[in-house]
């Protein structure tokens, strides 16, 4: 197991281990790229208009904040506030200069109170450590009627091996195990982000609304399906950090699936059916 590094154990650091000086802008990067057709119906779905102020908590690398651009028009504004200086970067250098991204706490953000009209955060509130308070603070941010899309990826498991559904099993439990170990995290806090509903309405957030979308590739996988699972699944969420959470029977079973030069690689195999959901909560402050 890998263990934090000293510099890692002296930075305050969020429950999933962000700070200022972490880096996982390649991870980010592809997620993006793969989930961009249903990101972008997501935002097409929130019905933004042109002029609107908005704002993207935990923008990552900034992406998403060129499709809310596009939303909002030339008269819109959008923000991005962003803990980790790589990250803050990468979304500066993806995004055109009338986007601002400030490298900032979410819990501090340095916004005007009761000036946005949409919050869209990403994948971000469960890194914290108090996720309420998170949304508290977001919702401090909104105007009156002003609303909060809060999403997360993967609510329900993803499914990757369709054929093995024994080995997924275990591959998530260790990679649960892995997270317990890494961050001294629980299994109720890994289990937290199932609250978004709750953390809605704990911060006093009316109208409050779900929709998931379903993430389905089958092969021939995309060029960005492909190197998110190649990349990000494989080989940064499983691979050699699983070794010693899994039976070695197991583990050399996911690493012939996993290696892209295995013949068996399951990116070659034909009954490939790649499944992850995407959820986005909206709630709104009362007016
Ligand atoms: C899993 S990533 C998601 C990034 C982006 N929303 C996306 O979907 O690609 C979580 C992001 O939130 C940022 N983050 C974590 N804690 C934060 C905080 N307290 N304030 C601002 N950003 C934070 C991390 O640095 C990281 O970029």
């Amino acid at each position: 197991m890998k263990k934090l590094t000293a510099h890692e154990a002296t930075v305050p650091c969020g429950l999933l281990g962000d700070t200022t000086t972490r880096d996982y802008s390649g991870k980010l990067k592809q997620f993006n790229a793969f989930a961009a057709p249903e990101l972008r119906d997501a935002i097409a779905s929130l019905r933004l208009q042109p002029g609107m102020h908005v704002v993207d908590v935990g923008c990552g690398t900034g992406e998403v904040l060129n499709w809310l651009s596009a939303a909002v028009g030339a008269t819109g504004v959008v923000i991005g506030i962003e803990l980790a200086r790589a990250h803050a970067a990468c979304a500066r250098s993806a995004t055109p200069a009338q986007v601002l991204v400030l490298q900032a706490d979410l819990l501090r953000a340095p916004l005007r109170r009761a000036s946005v009209d949409l919050i869209w955060t990403v994948n971000t509130i469960n890194h914290l450590r108090d996720p309420l308070a998170g949304v508290q603070a977001l919702a401090g941010l909104l105007r009156p009627g002003g609303r909060i899309a809060l999403g997360q990826s993967s609510l329900l498991p993803d499914m990757v091996f369709a054929w093995d559904a024994r080995l997924e099993r275990l591959t998530n439990e260790a990679v649960r195990q892995y997270y317990r170990d890494r961050y001294g995290v629980s299994e109720a806090d890994l289990a937290a982000v199932r609250a978004l509903v709750g953390w809605l309405r704990g911060a006093g957030l009316a109208n409050v609304s779900v929709r998931t979308w379903s993430l389905e590739r089958l092969s021939p996988l995309d060029v960005a399906s492909e190197n998110y699972l190649r990349d990000v699944i494989f080989r940064d969420t499983w691979g050699e950090r699983l070794r010693p959470y899994l039976s070695a029977e197991d583990f050399q079973r996911l690493t012939q699936l996993c290696d892209p030069r295995s013949p068996d690689c399951a990116l070659r195999r034909p009954d490939l059916h790649f499944l992850q959901t995407f959820t986005l909560a909206v709630a709104q402050l009362p007016g």
